[in-house]
Parts: C-alpha cells; structure tokens; sequence
C-alpha cells in the first residue's frame, strides 16, 4: 500500500442520513416504466402550443434553468435548440441513448427506470424545433424497453411527431453527436468529422438536435415545472440534479440521483461508502480527470468545485492497493483501438501514447518526456474530441499519480498492477 498520504478511510453513512434526489429516477429500485406510473407520478406535460411564442417561451425557460447537456460535454441546450431553430429546412431530433461508456449505467438505468420521461423531453424539443421526426437511439440492452413504452404512447396518441428506435452500435465512439447521424444514415457509426455542425446540417442534410436521453428527461421536467424549479436544486452556476453512475471500491455501487454541489463525500455515501481506503477518484468517464482523494473527498460535486468536468457522470472509487498508472496504460490501449482511426491525432498519435504509458506501467518507459509532449500535441486535432479526452484523462495520471509515476520509472510499483477496478469490453483492449 503506498506512504506518501493520499490515503482516506472508508466512511459510510447510515442509510437513513443520506440525502436522496428523486426528480428522474423514482424511489428506491421503484419502476416508472408503465405510461400509468409516469402519468401518476409526473402529470401530464402541459399542452404544446407550438406557435411562435411557445416555442420562444420554452427556450427561454430552458436557457433561464441552466440546463446544459449530460452526454459529456456540459453544450448548453438552449443555444443548441437556437442553433437548430435558426435553420431554414425542417429539423430531426435523435435522443442519444447510446451510452458508449463502459462504465457508465445511467442512461440504460434511466431508459428502463422512467423511459416516458426521456420520450416526452424528446417530444417537447421536437415542438420547440419544430422537427418531423424522433429517433431514439438506444443501447440494445434497453431497446425492449423502449420499444414498449414507444408502443405505449403510440396506443394513447401521445406524440405529435413520432417516434422511431433504433438499436446504437456498441462501440465507444459510436455515441458522438456525427457518429450516431452516419449510424443512423449509414451504418457506420464513425465521427463524420466538422464542419458542419450536426445542428446546421446532420441527418440527411437536415438540421438534427442531438441530445443525450438524460438532459431530454430534465427538459420533461423543465416544460412542466419551470426554470425557477430546476434551479432549487444545484449551485447558482450549475443548477439542478444528475445521474452518476458510482463504481469501484464501494458498498453499493450503481446508479443514484444527486444534487449537484453535494460533497464528494456525500456521493460516494449514497454508494454506501468506500469499502477500503481510496488514494484517487475517476470523475466524469473514460475521457475524464484522475483526480486525488484527498482533498477531492470534502469538495463539492461540481464542475467548477472540482476543476473538472463531470463528464457523463462517471465517478470510479480507486482503492490504495490497484495501480493508477497500469489501471490508466489500460484505458489508454482501449481508447485508441477504439478510435475511428481516420485522423491523425488517432492513427499515430493514440497508439503511441498507449504504447508509453504501458511502457511506464511495466517500468519499461524511456520516453516520458515525448508522452507529456504527444499528450500537448495531439490536443484539438481530430475531427471529434476523442483524442483531446484521452489526452486529458494521461495528464491527469502523470499528475495525481506523479509519486507512482516516479516508482514505476525507478523499475517498481507499490500496487498492484493486476487488479483491475475499471471495466474494460471484451475484446476491447487488443
Ligand atoms: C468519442 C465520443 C463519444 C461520445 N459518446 C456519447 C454517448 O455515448 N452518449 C451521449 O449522449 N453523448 C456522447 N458523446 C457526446 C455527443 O457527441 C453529444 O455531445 C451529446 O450526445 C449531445 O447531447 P447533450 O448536449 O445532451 O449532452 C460522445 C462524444 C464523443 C467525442
Ligand atoms: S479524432 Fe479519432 S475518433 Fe474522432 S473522427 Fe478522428 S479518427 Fe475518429
């Protein structure tokens, strides 16, 4: 176990302390997968004008909320919707349901848990861009789900444009915005490069609102209760509540609702709390920050409390006794086999920076000063963000696990390179 401080004791709080945030996911393990529960438990969404005003009206409540997208990139949606609306020809929505991330369970957990909220968000921003059609694409785990609670609104005439699912590709950046457009078009769920943007000029030349599933539920909840609601919950700078998914070395780990701005603490105690003592924390994803335990524990959770995005809302409990730089050499071979391998930054660039940190994870590294240099280089170069997430994800190991860094070039490690806390596809770490 490494000396050198960056060790926390496990604290768990009681059941019965823990603060719980219910506005998109219901109780407990409770389901709002039937139309009737969602009906009972959130009311029918007030009646959709569609004129001019409504739709001015709406964005405006969506802009004053705060809400921004929980896909990964925290893109406000009220300027995504102007975006779209500023567009001459008529417009496509695509909920994102994707869910690319390994690790991450909340959109499938959202999908299955309270599908009719993702839908009628998605409904509402059709109205407010005026679109003709809705895709809903999902991960295949969910599709069944989703499928039933289509056929559900279809039977009670619910929707005014309708909706069609589609089963996502199952591969890590067959979620980007461009990637689901070609998917849907082509088959080929590949980044399709920028510009244009997809708002200007996405599905079949249209201009196509791609937002995530869960941001479309908070926009449910948004046209029935309100800006001034939204923001009870949250920090003035970044109001409201998220779906993070909790894993690694925890009682409970799954998914949970919180309220952003709640101690770190206090998130990973709605997880039941560390199960052994932890020296670091994965927020945000794949492309997220390693961040140190301490003093991240007692910091919100928050962008700006923590310095770092919150990504699809991925936080990984690291223990003291696994490897952060062999843990990382392995998200990083898996990053770059996973690219789309049509931009340099992905082709050259990524493999090279796997191959170091491996190199570095079996104290074999002779280069370290090219990695910091590649990991600078490669920074907006591709033609979608992958690279610039796998470059912030390195940096921010060479940061928090400098210590570990320096034993591994001195040929030893202190933890152990074998135990692995991040779940990696099969097959996808060639
Ligand atoms: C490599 C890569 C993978 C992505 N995967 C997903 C995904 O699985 N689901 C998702 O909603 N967004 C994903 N995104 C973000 C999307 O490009 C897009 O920003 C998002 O779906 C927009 O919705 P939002 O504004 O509601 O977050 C990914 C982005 C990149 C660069
Ligand atoms: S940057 Fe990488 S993942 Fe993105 S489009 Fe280019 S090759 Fe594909």
């Amino acid at each position: 176990m490494p000396t050198h401080g960056l060790v926390l004791q496990p604290r768990a709080l009681p059941r019965e302390e823990r603060v719980e945030v219910s506005r998109l996911l219901p109780d407990g393990t409770a389901n709002c997968a039937g139309l009737a529960d969602h009906l009972v438990r959130h009311g029918e969404l007030p009646p959709s004008r569609r004129s001019l005003a409504w739709r001015e009206t709406m964005t405006t409540e969506i802009e004053h909320a705060g809400l921004v997208g929980h896909g990964g990139a925290a893109f406000p949606t009220a300027k995504k919707l102007k975006a779209v609306i500023s567009q001459a020809s008529r417009a496509v929505v695509i909920a994102n349901g994707t869910e690319g991330e390994p690790a991450s369970e909340k959109d499938r957990t959202l999908l299955t848990r309270a599908p009719h909220l993702v839908l009628d968000g998605a409904s509402v921003a059709a109205d407010i861009v005026e679109a003709s059609e809705v895709l809903v694409v999902v991960h295949r785990d969910v599709r069944a789900a989703v499928d039933a609670a289509v056929d559900e609104r279809r039977s009670a005439e619910l929707d005014r444009v309708p909706l069609r699912v589609v089963t996502a590709a199952d591969r890590f950046v067959a979620g980007e915005a461009s990637a689901v457009v070609n998917w849907v078009a082509r088959a080929r769920p590949v980044p399709l490069g920028r510009p244009p943007r997809t708002s200007e000029r996405g599905l079949d030349g249209r201009p196509t609102l791609v937002q995530n599933v869960e941001t479309l539920a908070h926009l449910a909840l948004i046209a029935r209760h309100g800006a001034a609601w939204y923001r009870a919950l949250g920090t003035p700078d970044e109001p409201g509540s998220m779906l993070v998914t909790l894993l690694g070395a925890l009682e409970e780990p799954g998914v949970r609702e919180i309220e952003i701005g709640t101690s770190v603490a206090e998130v990973l105690a709605r997880a039941g709390g560390p199960t052994t003592p932890l020296q670091a924390l994965l927020v945000g994803g794949y492309f997220g920050s390693w961040l140190p335990a301490h003093p991240t524990l007692s910091l919100p959770f928050s962008a700006r409390g923590l310095g770092a995005g919150l990504g699809a809302g991925l936080v990984v409990a690291f223990p003291t006794d696994a490897c952060g730089v062999a843990e990382t050499a392995r998200l990083a071979r898996y990053l770059a086999c996973e690219s789309a391998g049509q931009c340099g930054p992905c082709l050259f660039g990524l493999p090279a920076i796997a191959d170091e940190v491996e190199k570095l994870a079996e104290g074999r590294s002779n280069r370290l000063g090219d990695l910091e240099r590649w990991l600078v280089e490669i920074e907006g170069r591709g033609a979608c963000s992958h690279p610039d997430g796998v470059a912030r994800l390195v940096s921010s190991a060479l940061r928090v696990f400098a210590v570990e860094v320096a034993e591994h070039l001195e040929g030893w490690c202190t933890g152990e390179g074998e135990r692995h806390v991040l779940p990696i596809p099969p097959g996808g770490s060639r």
